[in-house]
């Protein structure tokens, strides 16, 4: 290594180590659950993945998996259009569309890839995307990859997202771009104005559900059944690995013309790999089981519900919204940090959120609810936050 470069990222990775931003990996020696035994804390009740449903380490699920490996090998050696696809990919394509109530469907290793992949093959100089300004980073980088026309409007603020569109009537499209759920605060998008201002300006919608898939909404299809705007998303990006058994792997699903032409010509479709049987026949099951048992769902929001109530009542300021996502606002960054290592010592694992994955002053814990936790976990963790709450004086 050129000893410049190895001498540069060591300083680099000591400033970030000083600063308290070097992100250190607790090593887990199980599943994906409600608990979890890692390697240097032991057992510890889990409040920070995105197990929303508690499909992670469902028992049906493994066996799918296994079957679809045993019917389909373990891998494919190669992309969907060469010769990586088979009759599990088109279903699993089918039943995301049936799913969703799209017209079609198209596979990615990884939502990240979706979002990478989506917006070069569709715009160009011609056309504008506006995004949301909190936007995932996978929606982000996909748009820098275009050489399209970019802006950003003010979080989910209508009158910005207006202005712009106003601005640009003279683009071919337009093409508004949001998360449906945001996942440092939990909050839904306005999908009702976002499609009211996108028909009145003749735009296109895409939505991110990524953090909504499988729970957000009656019966689980995502914000645009919560927001009742269901069939008026243009493109929907979303992954399987968070709600839908928590593997990997992503897809765009929406309009049938967008869905053929990305299978053109988006390039982290047709330049990677072909989704891996085992967690194509997986996901497939975790479809299966929460659509069959709405109660999944009930119980993440119910858990939910029941966390933000006792902490209103105990005096937290919390981040209110219709999600799982629940972050505890503390503002301070150092009682962020000292606050998440208090509770990991109580056997608890939630995540202080700091400057810079949070805005200046706006510092957090983020408590993430699932339907493996039982009332009693629920309970523990509301118990924890009030006794380390006035141990450092977050509560009176
Ligand atoms: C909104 C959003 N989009 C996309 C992704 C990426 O998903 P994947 O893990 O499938 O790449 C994430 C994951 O954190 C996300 O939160």
């Amino acid at each position: 290594m050129a000893d410049t470069m190895k001498e540069n990222l060591s300083k680099e990775l000591t400033a970030l180590k000083q600063q308290g931003l070097f992100k250190e990996e607790r090593v887990l020696t199980t599943p994906q659950n409600a608990s979890v035994k890692t390697e240097k804390n032991g057992e510890v009740l889990n409040f920070c993945s995105n197990n929303y449903l508690g499909l992670s380490n469902n028992p049906d699920i493994i066996e799918a998996a296994k079957k679809a490996m045993d019917r389909f090998g373990f891998g494919l050696s190669s992309v969907r259009f060469i010769c990586g696809t088979q009759s599990l990919h088109k279903t699993l394509e089918q039943k995301v569309s049936e799913f969703l109530g799209t017209e079609d469907t198209i596979l990615y290793s990884s939502a990240f890839d979706a979002n990478g992949g989506v917006f070069e093959p569709l715009l160009t100089t011609e056309d504008i995307i506006i995004s949301d300004e909190l936007n995932h980073a996978s929606i982000i980088d996909g748009i820098r990859l275009t050489k399209t026309n970019k802006e950003k409007y003010q979080h989910s603020d209508m009158a910005s997202l207006e202005k712009i569109l106003k601005n640009h009537t003279d683009k071919r499209y337009r093409l508004i771009v949001t998360d449906g759920v945001f996942s440092m605060d939990g909050d839904i998008a306005d999908l009702t104005n976002i499609c009211r201002l996108a028909e009145e300006y003749h735009a296109l919608v895409m939505v991110d559900d990524s953090h909504a898939t499988g729970y957000i909404g009656e019966t689980g299809r995502g914000t645009p059944e919560y927001c009742g705007v269901q069939g008026r998303i243009d493109i929907l990006s979303t992954t399987f690995g968070k709600a839908l058994g928590g593997a990997s792997g992503g897809c765009i699903s929406g309009r049938k013309e967008i869905v053929a032409m990305l299978r053109q010509k988006s390039r982290p479709y047709l330049f990677s790999n072909t989704l891996s049987p085992a967690v194509a026949g997986g996901t497939l099951k975790a479809l299966e089981i929460l659509t069959a048992s709405p109660d999944l769902r009930k119980l993440v929001m119910h858990n939910a519900d029941l966390f933000k109530k006792a902490m209103i009542k105990n005096g937290f300021d919390i981040v209110k919204g219709d999600t799982a996502i629940v972050p505890v606002m503390l503002y301070d960054e150092k009682r962020a940090v000292a606050m998440s290592s208090r509770f990991l010592d109580e056997g608890i694992y939630v995540i202080g959120f700091t400057y810079p994955v949070v805005p200046k002053g706006k510092a957090r814990i983020r408590v993430q609810l699932s339907a493996a936790h039982t009332e009693k976990d629920v309970q523990t963790l509301i118990s924890a936050f009030t006794r380390i709450g006035k141990e450092l004086k977050v509560i009176a």
